[in-house]
């Protein structure tokens, strides 16, 4: 590795604020299906790491790596796109929101292909984010940043047999990704949430600001939730988010 892991610059605190949420954890297991062996790149701080399988984790940064809690699963520092893996060693590869950060995503998906029977790729649809509040309404940047990153297209695109599971966000969701927080606005204005959120990190505070002092002016005068109020009567949200299971 010649330069830094991103998420050296950007992980810290990361395991404070995405904490797994059981709910979605619950869609991963079923997607893992019998898989007994299971090998969890870009694993970050440990989430969605099943305890009653024999987990391996993949994971680049050094920040990532030191929040691995003591009774994780074994980890090897590496990236996605050479692993130091025999081919077919695991029964499932899984990554979990990781792809999109990879410099050479259809190497690395190649990679998940040749070390596994079966892929598990927790990703999203860039279509249906792009209806997201705050994407709409404030930061159109987020989903025009992403639709140049690796998401479900491509990643269904280098997977075979890929099938495609819908992955709705819970209204108290724990893990706090991109849209976690769709029934609770106030939380966007506060920067360790942010901070947890990589979007808001890449785009910058010039781009990002102006986006949360508008939205902070529409929390003050109503404006959120005359637009928003149905959503507050909903248990969950489609977010876009969505499981790609591959393989046999
Ligand atoms: C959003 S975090 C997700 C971490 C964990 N899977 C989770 O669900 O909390 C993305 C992770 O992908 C890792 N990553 C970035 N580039 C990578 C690469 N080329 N190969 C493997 N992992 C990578 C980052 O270091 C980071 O830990």
């Amino acid at each position: 590795m010649t330069t830094p892991p991103v998420y050296d610059r950007i992980g810290q605190g990361y395991a404070a604020r995405r904490r797994p949420d059981p709910r979605v954890a619950a869609h991963l297991v079923a997607a893992l299906g019998d898989a007994g062996s299971v090998l969890n790149v870009g694993a970050g701080a440990g989430s969605y790491e099943p305890a009653d399988r024999s987990v391996v984790a993949l994971e680049p940064s050094p920040v990532m790596l030191r929040q691995r809690p003591p009774n994780a699963a074994p980890v090897i520092r590496g990236l996605a796109e050479a692993l130091p893996v025999p081919n077919q060693w695991f029964d499932a590869a899984l990554a979990v929101l990781s792809v999109h950060h990879w410099s050479d995503p259809e190497r690395g998906l190649a990679e998940l292909r040749r070390v596994s029977r079966r892929q598990i790729v927790l990703t999203w649809d860039p279509a249906v984010q792009s209806q997201y509040w705050f994407v709409r309404d404030y930061l159109p940047e987020w989903t025009l940043y992403e639709a140049s990153k690796a998401t479900l297209a491509r990643i269904v695109a280098a997977l075979p047999n890929a099938r495609v599971v819908p992955v709705p966000v819970p209204r108290d969701c724990t893990d706090g990704f991109g849209c976690a927080y769709w029934c609770r606005p106030d939380a966007y204005l506060d920067p360790d949430v942010r901070a947890s959120i990589s979007v808001f990190a890449l785009l910058g505070p010039e781009i990002v600001d102006p986006a949360i002092q508008r939205l902070a002016a529409d929390l003050d005068s109503s404006g959120w939730h005359e637009r928003n109020a149905e959503l507050l009567e909903l248990d969950e949200y489609d977010g876009g988010y969505r499981i790609v299971i591959a393989g046999r």
